[in-house]
């Protein structure tokens, strides 16, 4: 089943992780999906692998945190496909030391905040702008974490950004509604990916993740890519400034 047919999408953060997953299933159901992050080897790599199994996909490089490479970005896309359908916001960056708040400079907060949220505000802003310049009533897909919900144990910029992320995707979602364009969030758990790889690698430390999981496992990419393949396509036409938490049942209890 072709559930993004005829859309060309944006995700990025494309390199690895779930951002390579979502590439990959977008593609499979018809998206021409356009691969940015700022690992390009990677990157190309991937996108050269949907390509060999059929699909539609290139690689561009995009530092979600500079305004100009989305300007640059949005106006490639424009010029290469005529429109934008849906971009997923997904790019993110962890401070990679799990301390308590005062064991953070103002450096490792600026760090991650300019990713994983100034990121998210400005390819917000630069693919609604293509989307309402073009007639598009497309779907922006940002992605946050349960701690963007719920109190992190360790950690200070990180929470701080995703949940910079949950506020926002709603702020946009209002502003945005009038036009057709829906935006999401979405709260993933513990998930198997190379950013948690330093945790899910610990098999003591794993354990602990699963042990607080209802479900009793760790989220794959796949888990978290069904929800945004949802959100990106026209069966979520219903849906906007919503909180798709995928996590096992984590914040449930
Ligand atoms: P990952 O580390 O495998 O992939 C993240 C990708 O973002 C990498 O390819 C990286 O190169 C790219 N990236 C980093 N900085 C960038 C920048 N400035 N511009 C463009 N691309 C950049 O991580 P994963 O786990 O796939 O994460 C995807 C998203 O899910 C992130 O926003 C992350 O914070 C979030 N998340 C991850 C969870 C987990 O357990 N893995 C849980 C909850 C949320």
């Amino acid at each position: 089943m072709s559930r993004l047919e005829g859309k060309v999408a944006l995700v990025t953060g494309a390199a690895s992780g779930m951002g390579a997953v979502e590439a990959r299933l977008f593609a499979k159901h018809g998206a021409t999906v356009v691969l940015a992050d700022v690992q390009d080897e990677a990157g190309e790599a991937i996108a050269r692998a949907i390509r060999k199994l059929g699909g539609s996909a290139e690689y561009v490089h995009l530092d979600v945190s500079d305004e100009a490479q989305w300007v640059e970005t949005i106006s490639r896309i424009q010029d290469s496909y005529g429109h934008l359908d849906v971009l997923v916001n997904n790019a993110g960056v962890y401070s990679g030391k799990d301390g308590l708040v005062e064991e953070y400079s103002e450096k490792d907060w600026d760090g991650v905040v300019a990713v994983n949220a100034t990121g998210v505000f400005l390819g917000t802003k630069h693919a609604s702008e293509a989307m309402k310049r073009t007639g598009i009533q497309g779907s922006i897909v940002n992605v946050s974490s349960i701690y963007g919900l719920v109190g992190a144990p360790a950690e200070a910029p990180y929470p701080a950004s995703k949940g910079a992320v949950r506020s926002f995707t709603k702020a946009a979602a209002v502003q945005l509604a009038p036009e057709g364009i829906r935006v999401n969030s979405v709260h993933p758990g513990f998930i198997d990916t190379p950013q948690s790889a330093g945790l899910m690698d610990d098999p003591v430390e794993r354990a602990k993740l699963v042990d607080r999981t209802p479900i009793g496992r760790i989220g794959t990419s796949e888990d978290i890519a069904w929800g945004v393949l949802y959100l990106a396509s026209d069966e979520s036409s219903y849906v906007t400034g919503a909180e798709f938490v995928i996590d096992g049942g984590i914040t449930a209890h």
